[in-house]
């Protein structure tokens, strides 16, 4: 946007008659300022309670990844709560590239929980959570519809354990559905295309299962803040912890890996990937 406010201020400076392009190009500037305009805060008009962030914090801290649920459904108004906190997530560029399907049906859940963990098919409902890679075709930035989708799936998460549900996040992008898998889960990938009615452009991301929980587990620790949070800048003395499972990925990989040549192991995981995902593309049709 500084480009185009820079070109037309160009314009105006060598005092060019407009044009239908210059005038298009004026109308879309104008537009885009708008967005910024916002409205005027008034503290007065919000409840304090809703915003309380001591109350804020502990919901945060609280939520857990629930995987065992009472068998109870969970009615529509509660779904459309959690829809509706999906959707007011923030987006880049405000594109809105989610997309949302919520499954309650058993043959239609199956589709997802024959590729992804077992203890899924026990969930009452599961919404699956996906992009739109239209949105951001014409620059090419393929990790922002991930970026977009992980951001929805939280506030799903925060809303259902507001709402006294619990709900777990699982990861169902490309990799994770395909990863050193057979044609066996090709076949089940396209099943899942054609049974959930996906087009071509829809990018899964996650899976969020929801119900009434039936177990809450306990909180897994966290990481301090002395070892995750720096300011200024970034503190390698501070930063040891190494995540355990990091060391046994690289294991396994190079064990996959054994006949690709490349120099590390990082360059390694890239291949694998773009091997997975044009695999994935072919067999959809991509
Ligand atoms: C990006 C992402 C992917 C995840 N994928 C899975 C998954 O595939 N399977 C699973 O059981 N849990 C998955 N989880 C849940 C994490 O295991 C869980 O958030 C973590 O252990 C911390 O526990 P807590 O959510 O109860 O705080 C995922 C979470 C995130 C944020």
């Amino acid at each position: 946007m500084r480009l185009l406010a820079d070109v037309l201020r160009e314009w105006d400076n060598r005092q060019y008659k407009d044009d239908e392009i210059i005038k298009w190009a004026r109308s879309v500037y104008e537009e885009y300022n708008k967005i910024d305009e916002g409205v005027e805060l008034n503290q007065a008009s919000l409840p304090e309670s809703l915003f309380n962030p001591v109350q804020i914090l502990e919901l945060i801290k609280t939520r857990r990844s629930v995987r065992r649920w009472k068998e109870s459904p969970i009615p529509q108004n509660i779904i459309e709560k959690i829809l509706e906190a999906g959707r007011w997530a923030p987006s880049a560029c405000n594109r809105q590239s989610c997309r949302f399907i919520v499954l309650n049906e058993e043959l239609q859940k199956k589709l997802l929980t024959d590729l992804r963990e077992d203890w899924l098919k026990y969930a009452p409902t599961i919404i699956f959570i996906g992009s739109d890679k239209r949105n951001y075709l014409p620059v090419e930035y393929d990790y922002v519809p991930y970026m977009d989708a992980a951001v929805a799936t939280e506030n799903m998460l925060l809303m259902a354990h507001a709402l006294g549900l619990g709900a777990t996040m699982v990861k169902c992008t490309g990799w994770d559905l395909l990863e050193g898998r057979s044609h066996y889960y090709s076949g089940k990938i396209i099943n899942m295309y054609e049974g959930l009615n996906l087009p071509k452009y829809f990018i899964p991301v996650a899976i969020v299962a929801l119900g009434y929980p039936e177990r809450i587990p306990k909180a897994p620790a966290r990481l301090s803040s002395e070892n995750t949070c720096f300011y200024e800048r970034y503190d390698m003395g501070r930063n040891e912890y190494v995540p355990h499972s990091y060391s046994d990925l690289i294991d396994s990989d190079k064990k996959t890996l054994v006949n690709v040549h490349a120099t590390s192991t990082k360059e390694l995981c890239r291949i694998v990937a773009k091997r997975i995902l044009k695999k994935f593309a072919n067999k959809i049709g991509l």
